[in-house]
């Protein structure tokens, strides 16, 4: 079976609460160690842009979530864990899919037509406020998951339609360029609670309800005693039926603990006791990882290393394939007018670099013909940066780069092919 790729982006424009805990970072965390996943996890800070104005507060946001996932136990050596703005690659796909995108198609989009209709409401200009951000984000999205020809995205519900138009634009694409791009799906976890907030609705930071996941632990017993609850008094039988107290519980607790709090509630608890075996069951999760997290938060160098080798993992994928996206599109040095450039209906098949990590945990690179004939497969690299730089360099010098790095080629195909194929990706030489 093919390995599936699964990718998610987290928006850096606030503190994790608990809701965010649940129901992604540890399902994912859990997910990311499944061994026939090969996963790609981001921090969204250009999306964050389009809601943030405060500079400070996209830093913070930025070292707080990558602190929270890494103490939550993502593993940067497993999954490739970087910064949407560390690759530059990103925005660059994003204006090749603008060009393929309908404007109608985003203005049909869910967060722009919500302000649009918000301002009608108010009898204001449609667009009063709305930047050209807002309306371009399903687009951005789109570049982040198919710069990784993703499976597999998971989000929440109110995702969906971004998945959806992510596989529109990677059709059109396709349909005008050739077969580039996988059709993403979303992945949705019909498993994992909806935690409710401090008042009982879901949790969510446009409610400010939220119970921050690393708060100190006196802060957090005292988030908790501040839970609403009905009123009543200590040893009257309670109904866990639409008690936050106890969903947040049960979002933690075993299946045995669970049932010894229902049969509690039967039998009276005081709704104050509630909050205390519900507090001392949150924190026993949660501390070992705080204590994680406090430590990493005192030292942002070190996310920041921890990032950036993230986004070199994550370039030795995107900048080969942006350069074949480029030559796709007809962004291309002005020599290479070889036959593939002129095939029928202007799709341009194009050789391609692939850069992949084998089961010894080394990495490796091939060169395919437009055909996905292999034309050179190079020996294993301890870092994807030594791949990386070897396969730039033989994008940058063309065949000339072969002498040079011939002890890192285990296989060749037929020379005219190689040098034809690399023609596409060297720059003319002044
Ligand atoms: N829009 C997503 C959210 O707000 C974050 C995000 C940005 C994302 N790019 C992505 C999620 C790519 C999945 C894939 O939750």
């Amino acid at each position: 079976m093919k390995t599936q790729r699964v990718l998610t982006g987290i928006t850096t424009s606030g503190t994790p609460h608990l809701g965010n805990y649940v129901g992604a970072i540890r399902p994912t965390v859990r997910a990311s160690r499944l061994a026939e996943v090969e996963s790609f996890y981001f921090l969204a800070d250009y999306h964050a842009l389009i809601k943030v104005g405060e500079p400070a507060r996209v830093q913070r946001s930025t070292l707080e979530i990558a602190a929270t996932w890494l103490a939550c136990g993502l593993d940067p050596e497993r999954v490739t864990f970087y910064r949407q703005s560390d690759i530059p690659e990103i925005p660059e796909l994003t204006w090749f899919l603008t060009c393929v995108t309908g404007k109608g198609v985003l203005n049909r989009a869910h967060a722009y037509k919500a302000s649009v209709d918000k301002n009608n409401a108010a009898n204001l200009d449609p667009d009063a406020g709305v930047t050209a951000g807002l309306f371009m984000y399903p687009v951005l999205m789109a570049a982040d998951i198919l710069m990784f020809n993703a499976h597999q995205v998971p989000v929440g519900r109110d995702q969906i339609q971004h998945i959806e138009m992510a596989r529109d634009i990677a059709a059109s694409f396709n349909h005008l360029y050739g077969d580039h791009f996988t059709l993403p799906e979303a992945a949705i976890e019909d498993n994992v609670a909806t935690l409710p907030g401090l008042d009982g609705r879901k949790m969510s930071k446009s409610y400010d309800n939220t119970i921050p996941l690393f708060v100190p632990r006196e802060q957090l017993k005292k988030l908790i005693m501040g839970i609403v609850t009905d009123s009543r008094a200590p040893g009257e039988p309670k109904s866990t039926e639409g008690s936050a107290l106890f969903q947040l519980y049960q979002a933690f607790a075993s299946a045995e603990e669970t049932a010894a709090l229902a049969e509690a509630y039967a039998d009276g608890m005081a709704w104050g006791e509630v909050k205390q075996t519900l507090f001392e069951r949150l924190d026993q999760e949660i501390a070992p990882l705080r204590a994680v997290y406090d430590n990493l938060i005192q030292e942002p160098e070190r996310i920041e290393k921890t990032l950036l080798a993230g986004a070199e993992k994550a370039r030795a994928v995107a900048t080969p394939f942006t350069a074949r996206l480029r030559h796709a599109v007809g962004l291309r040095p002005l020599q290479a007018t070889a036959a593939a450039s002129l095939s029928k209906a202007g799709k341009s098949a194009a050789p391609s670099f692939k850069q992949y990590r084998e089961q010894d945990g080394q990495f490796y690179f091939k060169l395919l013909d437009a055909q996905g004939a292999l034309l050179l497969q190079s020996t294993g690299f301890a870092a994807p940066r030594d791949a990386a730089q070897a396969m730039a360099q033989l994008q940058r010098e063309g065949p000339s780069a072969l002498e040079t790095l011939s002890d890192r080629l285990s296989a060749r195909g037929d020379a005219a092919a190689v040098a034809a194929a690399l023609q596409f990706f060297s720059k003319p030489t002044a």
